[in-house]
């Protein structure tokens, strides 16, 4: 998190300082560093300039249209699972032939959609699903390119949430499944190109060896099919590469194009890369504000205006996010204590019987790192709280690039009937 870093035991974004956010934007708020987002895309498209990949951000990590502007305009296509994420594309102007378009149960209106809008790829999960999309574009008179999403039965290795390529998976078509639509069911799919195997197989993956493993996979199923005449154009590895959430040595970005280019290079193939959490999640925080410091007879707790609504991660996977105060002091003594949020649930927790500052206390703000990805887009309105700002820092500038929910936000799609 280069891009955060303390100086004068000031914790800042880029050249703004968070606790100054914290303060004339209010808690809870996620930080976003311009610099850290461009940086994280630029490493990735610099290490694999030789093959010029078709990058996607992966929406589904952070969709906050200015973050993803700011991608797009660099030159990155977009990885969606959704109508809204696809209103979101549109709304920014995201060029449609780099958009693809993963997910178990797209609807025939989303399909429609997307077919409209003209992009690049539906990333098939299904085989009603194919029928569905040969239909929807038959109706609309149009040719849809697709891509058949794999399932390589490979172990990632990461929290069972988030493995999508083992057979037990809902994600992806079976190898032997895959080779029929091919072979055979291909022509009767006649409003469909079906040009790209697609495989992802989960996120947060520390190591190479299981994208190698699936990488692998894919191509010689390719070069198979493409022998009995295929004529497969395009493949895409998905996302899911680790990042540094306490003490973790996921392969950099470097290692991973090493392994990966030459698996793929000279065999007539466009790659694309769906990352998410490596471009995001170590560009933004959480800072939010202690509420009330509360020692009982075993532990302490640290109460702050952050909660699970707002960053589901600990609760959803036991994840761990570093947290720090915005400002340090010169001698610092640590106590253990748990940081929770106001929620009536005791999953409604931050961090567990973690080392923290003994001087917090009621108004201090605190920063709850790596929130980036898979933060704010998985937020919701739980206990009725209102979802957070986000606020994005440009070097020694900061702009809010959303606003905090309103109480009226909260019930305008409500309606009192006079039952
Ligand atoms: C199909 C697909 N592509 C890409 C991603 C992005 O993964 P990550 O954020 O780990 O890079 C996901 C995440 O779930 C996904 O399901």
């Amino acid at each position: 998190m280069h891009d955060f870093i303390f100086k004068n035991n000031r914790l800042l974004c880029e050249n703004v300082s968070v606790e100054e956010i914290a303060r004339k934007v209010g808690t809870p708020v996620f930080v976003y560093s311009r610099k850290a987002l461009l940086d994280h895309y630029r490493k990735l498209e610099q290490t694999f300039a030789e093959i010029e990949p078709l990058i996607c951000f992966s929406m589904k990590s952070n969709s906050n249209l200015s973050l993803c502007r700011l991608l797009v305009q660099e030159g990155a296509g977009l990885d969606i699972v959704s109508g809204g994420e696809l209103y979101r594309a549109k709304k920014i102007k995201a060029p449609a032939q780099k958009i693809v378009y993963a997910s178990v149960g797209k609807t025939p209106e989303e399909i429609e959609a997307g077919i409209k809008a003209g992009i690049l790829f539906f990333n098939v999960e299904s085989l009603p699903e194919l029928e569905m999309i040969n239909d929807v574009a038959g109706r609309l008179r149009k040719k849809q390119r697709v891509a058949v999403r794999i399932n390589p039965d490979v172990e990632a290795h990461t929290h069972h949430y988030i493995t999508t390529a083992k057979k037990q998976n809902k994600f992806g078509i079976d190898l032997k499944t895959t080779e029929n639509i091919f072979l055979n069911l291909r022509r009767r799919f006649k409003n469909l190109d079906i040009c790209c195997i697609h495989v992802h197989i989960g996120s947060q993956i520390e190591r190479v060896a299981p994208f190698i493993q699936a990488v692998k996979k894919a191509v010689k199923l390719i070069e198979r099919l493409n022998a009995h005449g295929a004529n497969i154009t395009h493949l895409n590895i998905g996302g899911g590469l680790g990042i540094i959430y306490k003490k973790e040595q996921p392969q950099t970005a470097q290692e991973y194009a090493r392994a990966v280019i030459p698996l793929v290079k000279n065999r007539g193939l466009k790659l694309i890369l769906e990352p998410g959490r490596f471009i995001v999640g170590n560009a933004g925080i959480l800072a939010t504000k202690v509420v009330y410091v509360k020692d009982t007879a075993v532990k302490r707790f640290i109460i702050v205006d952050a909660a699970m609504n707002d960053l589901m991660r600990p609760a959803l996977y036991g994840a761990y996010h570093e947290i720090v105060p915005a400002i340090k002091r010169k001698k610092m003594t640590f106590r253990t204590a748990d940081v929770v949020g106001p929620i009536c649930e005791s999953g409604d927790f931050l961090a567990k019987d973690r080392r923290l500052p003994a001087f917090l206390k009621q108004n201090d703000v605190i920063a709850v790192m790596s929130a980036g990805a898979y933060g704010f887009s998985m937020s919701s309105n739980y206990n009725s709280r209102r979802r957070a700002a986000e606020v994005l820092v440009s070097g020694s500038r900061f702009r809010i690039i959303r606003k905090r929910e309103s109480y009226s936000d909260l019930v305008k799609n409500e309606v009192i009937g006079n039952e």
